[in-house]
């Protein structure tokens, strides 16, 4: 299998670009489904869960043009509802989205049961809610959700989340863009992802008001039409280069971020005693002495992103003490503390916590990267380690990260990459 080799102890310099927001593009994709006309996508992650999207779109029958390295054009004008790509589907979490867009475009969905990273129990329970009160009949069964709009449309409908999710907030802003009436989402989640998949929506003519506060607003149009849009920077890609500088010391210009989506992130980092410099649309992180321990408890935005719980857990490893990191998101997020420890790590999970003992450093070791952050976090520990560091499973973090490897190096760290001639090859993007 494809493998990543580390040869750890180097400080990072340099400067590194962000690229565009995961968790905002495999929202926009899907609901580019929706628009009646081309959608010319900007700042588009060049990862594998984007490819393998924009795949399941083009076997509905969007037409897909590569303009550059980060612009695409969806156009859906001659999408039909056929059966999806289902093996696909069934590999990526956010096909959840093509619920809501298909429901919007077409009055019906079938879609698999969502795939996506491992951590504990993943349901779509307030997704399904959602789409219920708005008028439809939902029924999973045997790893298949079948859903149909009473009169092919759905209507609005006011909507009380259970829990604050990312997914459902999104999913049923998706719906709504294109039912009859209003729609109102409360306790909604208020992730940066939400506010650019709003809008988009919007700058394709939707009416969607309030999206970053709890409670969101949708007057459901007749058409979407064509534009442009281009995605915000990615937090949690930022935040990982952030904590990787913080683990190895030095000095790293980061570009193409909103400072804003990274104060949670930047205010630990000066607890852990790292120089967080702000500029405009960048932040320079420089860390020359020890580390110190901390707090961390995941939530929600504005609170600790669970997506940098692994990182900031590895950076913790070298800290002069002990800190205690509980995940407030996920049942089951600690997956990753085993690979740690063959390293080295001192880290003991009770619970939904960890108590994370700093040791002097660690020791490379061969790893897993159990699921896409938990693969951000080995990589780092692997920067740090005496040794050689050869991860494993290296698919879940180009699931997200673009481009990782050749941004590291960028860095001056010494990582390359080991691809497995038997690995399937990377879905490409078709071009038209
Ligand atoms: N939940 C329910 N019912 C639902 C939906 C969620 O009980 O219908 C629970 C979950 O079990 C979890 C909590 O609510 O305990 C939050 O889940 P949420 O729906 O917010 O997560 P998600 O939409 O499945 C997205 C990101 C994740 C990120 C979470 C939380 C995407 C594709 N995924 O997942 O990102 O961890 O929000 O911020 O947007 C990642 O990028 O590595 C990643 C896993």
């Amino acid at each position: 299998m494809d493998k990543y080799i580390i040869n750890g102890g180097r400080r990072l310099y340099g400067e590194v670009e962000i690229s565009g927001a995961k968790n905002a593009a495999v929202a926009i994709i899907p609901a580019a489904l929706m628009v009646d006309g081309v959608c010319r996508i900007e700042n588009m992650p060049q990862i594998s869960d984007t490819d393998m999207l924009m795949s399941i779109i083009s076997a509905f029958g969007a037409q897909i043009k590569v303009i550059d390295r980060t612009t695409v054009e969806i156009d859906c004008r001659s999408v039909h509802n056929c059966d999806a790509p289902f093996e696909k589907m069934r590999r990526i979490r956010a096909s959840y989205y093509l619920i809501g867009a298909m429901l919007g475009r077409f009055g019906k969905a079938k879609t698999t049961m969502p795939g996506g990273c491992n951590f504990g129990v993943r349901p779509i329970d307030q997704h399904i809610k959602g789409m219920v009160a708005m008028g439809a009949k939902v029924e999973v069964k045997n790893g298949f959700v079948y859903a149909d709009a009473h009169e092919g449309r759905l209507h609005g409908a006011r909507i009380y989340l259970d829990k604050v999710s990312v997914g459902a907030t999104i999913n049923i802003m998706i719906a709504a863009a294109m039912a009859k009436g209003k729609t109102i989402i409360e306790n909604a989640a208020r992730e940066p992802h939400i506010v650019d998949v709003a809008n988009f929506l919007n700058s394709m003519g939707a009416d969607v008001r309030g999206a970053g506060t709890d409670t969101i607003k949708v007057n459901g149009v007749e058409r979407l039409h064509g534009g442009t849009y281009s995605i915000i920077p990615d937090q949690i890609e930022a935040g990982t280069y952030m904590m990787a500088v913080a683990a190895t010391g030095g000095e790293v210009r980061i570009n193409n971020i909103i400072p804003k989506h990274l104060e949670c992130i930047s205010a630990k980092l000066v607890e852990m005693g790292v120089e967080v410099q702000e500029l405009e649309d960048a932040l320079v992180i420089r860390r020359e002495g020890p580390l110190r321990p901390t707090n961390v408890k995941t939530l929600p935005y504005p609170g600790f992103p669970t997506d940098m719980q692994p990182q900031i857990s590895t950076a913790l490893c070298f800290a002069e003490g002990t800190s205690f990191v509980t995940e407030g998101v996920w049942d089951n997020r600690y997956k990753y503390v085993n690979e740690l420890r063959k390293m080295g790590a001192n880290i003991e999970v009770s619970g939904r916590t960890a108590v994370i003992e700093g040791v002097p450093c660690l020791t490379g070791a061969p790893v897993a990267a159990c699921d896409l952050r938990a693969g951000a976090a080995m990589v780092i520990a692997g920067l740090c380690a005496r040794g050689v560091t050869e991860v494993e499973d290296v698919h879940f973090i180009e699931r997200g990260y673009e481009d990782f490897v050749g941004k590291l190096m960028q860095l001056g760290a010494d990582i390359s990459v080991r691809r497995d001639p038997e690995e399937p090859e990377r879905i490409q993007l078709v071009v038209v």
